[in-house]
């Protein structure tokens, strides 16, 4: 099935900017230091659009994504000027840079839930969600925040609950309310008018709720005491994806296509895990799939498997229009590291996969260098999900600062880095990895290269192919008369693949010579040019 739609080529890199780069010495990444790295972006690594996680005005209870102003840079990234420096930089570059929006909730700072608090009558108090208590006193019902406890907390001054899908500190805007629609677009025209290419979409799912806030049945698989920050004690069945969540999102997406070329993508999980695809095509049908798509995060917990991998992709690429931009997210802020996840032989294998995928590669930073959760110490923990769930680590492991050198701090800053550096950051470094021909950032600008080259990766067709070896996972890419075959070795052990030669590999994540047939070695993943 022909698979070409990729939102005109488009290669996300998602930037975490406290942990990107420090400009102030003050030990957090931030806009300037940002528009420092646009060369490494676009011409030593070579993506194409940025995505840049929350930089607004926040007081940081969820690191930015809890905003107390839609409009303003927080001061800790910076100014709004220096947002438009970043922004004319990049078109300079013809970097594109896409902004996180979180709107299904505000920061309890943001002036809207000020006023919504004050009393019971206030015009704003329909803007975010209050309830009585049960007879009881206990909350209106029983959902959880996804952070643990319960999703509603009690404000005294009006002695009623409000929710909050995430912290206490986040609560829920009221998307059935006009008004705060016709705010929130307001946001985006905002943000529109300045330039900025397009927009992340934070939990939209929960922007849509039961009318009836009914309770969440139980989860029949859930098993208490896991470590697992996914496994719920009970279904999200009425907390989320209700009634009208897509009617909302199209809304936004006809927005967003007024101004021609900006593009939105989603956070999405599925909320039907025996039909994943069936989840995905609602979204792709619903919201205008020539400005929007959702993330596919299907992968991001499957184990390395390649007749795994291959089913699942194979089963979406069938089932989606060749309209549709897929993005297949393998790792982000809130997800392991994928080199801890599968290790930093696989790591290069996955790396090959999502670059030579149909649709629109995403990586996040750090993901090029293969760098590795980060240790953290209890006292240095700093993610609130983590604080609030003991024994879960919390996503500051993978929030870690990049090193861009071997020296102080790995010339991420020059003050107290807000998490510690990975140990190994002498090694795992942009000046370093940039030395070493077979470092996995110089397999991911190959790698880069030659999606820029070549039609049949940009925008070519997708075909598995039968490898007959069920841990060699295979596709052909197909262009007019280009055709390119990849072959990924999933396994640690060396892999023969019937009736291939391999004269004509064109890239080794090994670096490997072959002659005559082919047999790839532990890890290998290669792409043949027929
Ligand atoms: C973001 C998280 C954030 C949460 C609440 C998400 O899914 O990716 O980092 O904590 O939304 O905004
Ligand atoms: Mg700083």
């Amino acid at each position: 099935m022909e698979r070409t739609a990729n939102f005109n080529g488009m290669i996300l890199y998602q930037i975490y900017p406290r942990s990107f780069k420090d400009s102030n010495g003050d030990g957090v990444g931030d806009l300037n230091g940002v528009t420092s790295k646009l060369d490494y972006l676009k011409d030593t690594l070579g993506i194409n659009t940025v995505w840049l996680s929350p930089f607004y005005k926040s007081p940081m209870a969820d690191f930015g994504y809890d905003v107390s102003d839609y409009c303003a840079v927080d001061p800790i990234f910076g100014t709004l000027d220096d947002f438009k420096r970043l922004l004319q930089q990049a078109h300079q570059r013809n970097l594109r840079v896409m902004i996180d929006f979180v709107l299904n909730h505000t920061s309890i700072e943001h002036p809207w839930f000020k006023e919504s608090r004050q009393d019971k009558t206030n015009p704003k108090r329909d803007w975010y969600i209050w309830r009585d208590a049960k007879p009881d006193g206990s909350p209106p019902n029983n959902w959880r925040s996804s952070f643990g406890g319960s999703a509603w907390t009690f404000d005294e001054a009006t002695r009623q609950y409000y929710l909050h899908s995430f912290l206490a500190q986040q609560p829920d805007l009221n998307w059935d309310n006009p008004a705060v629609r016709a705010a929130m677009k307001a946001v985006l025209k905002f943000w529109l008018d300045l330039g900025v290419d397009g927009f992340r979409l934070d939990s939209p799912a929960a922007i849509s709720k039961d009318p009836d806030l009914r309770d969440n049945p139980p989860n029949p698989k859930y098993k208490p005491g896991t470590n697992d920050q996914f496994s719920e004690p009970l279904l999200l069945e009425y907390n989320e994806n209700g009634p009208h969540l897509f009617e909302y999102l199209e809304e936004l997406a006809e927005f967003i296509k007024e101004n021609h070329g900006r593009h939105m993508v989603l956070e999405a999980y599925p909320d039907d895990a025996k039909s994943p695809t069936r989840y995905y095509d609602k979204f792709y049908h619903a919201v205008d799939p020539v400005v929007s798509a959702p993330f596919n995060f299907e992968m991001i917990d499957k184990p390395w498997q390649a007749t795994a991998y291959q089913k699942t992709i194979d089963s979406f690429e069938h089932d989606m229009h060749p309209d549709y931009s897929t993005v297949y997210g393998f790792g982000n802020h809130d997800r392991s590291r994928i080199a801890t996840r599968l290790g930093r032989p696989a790591a290069r294998t996955l790396a090959m996969l999502a670059l030579t995928l149909p649709g629109v590669p995403i990586i996040y930073n750090g993901d090029e260098l293969a760098m590795v959760n980060g240790k953290i110490s209890k006292a240095q923990l700093r993610d609130p999900f983590a604080i609030n769930t003991p024994g879960f680590p919390g996503r500051d492991p993978e929030r870690t600062p990049l090193a861009w050198n071997n020296g102080k701090n790995g010339g991420f800053t020059t003050g107290q880095p807000w998490l510690p550096l990975n140990q190994d950051f002498a090694t795992c470094n942009v000046a370093s990895q940039l030395k070493d021909e077979n470092s996995s950032l110089n397999l991911y600008r190959e790698l880069l290269k030659l999606r820029h080259k070549s039609k049949a990766l940009a925008i070519g067709t997708y075909k598995s192919i039968d490898t007959h070896n069920c841990d060699v996972y295979g596709y052909e890419r197909k262009f007019e008369n280009e055709t390119l075959t990849v072959l990924l070795n999933f396994s640690d052990k060396p892999q023969p693949v019937e009736n291939v030669s391999s004269d004509k590999i064109v890239l080794s994540t090994q670096q490997a010579k072959h002659t005559g047939k082919l047999t790839l070695k532990p890890h290998e993943g290669v792409i043949i040019k027929n």
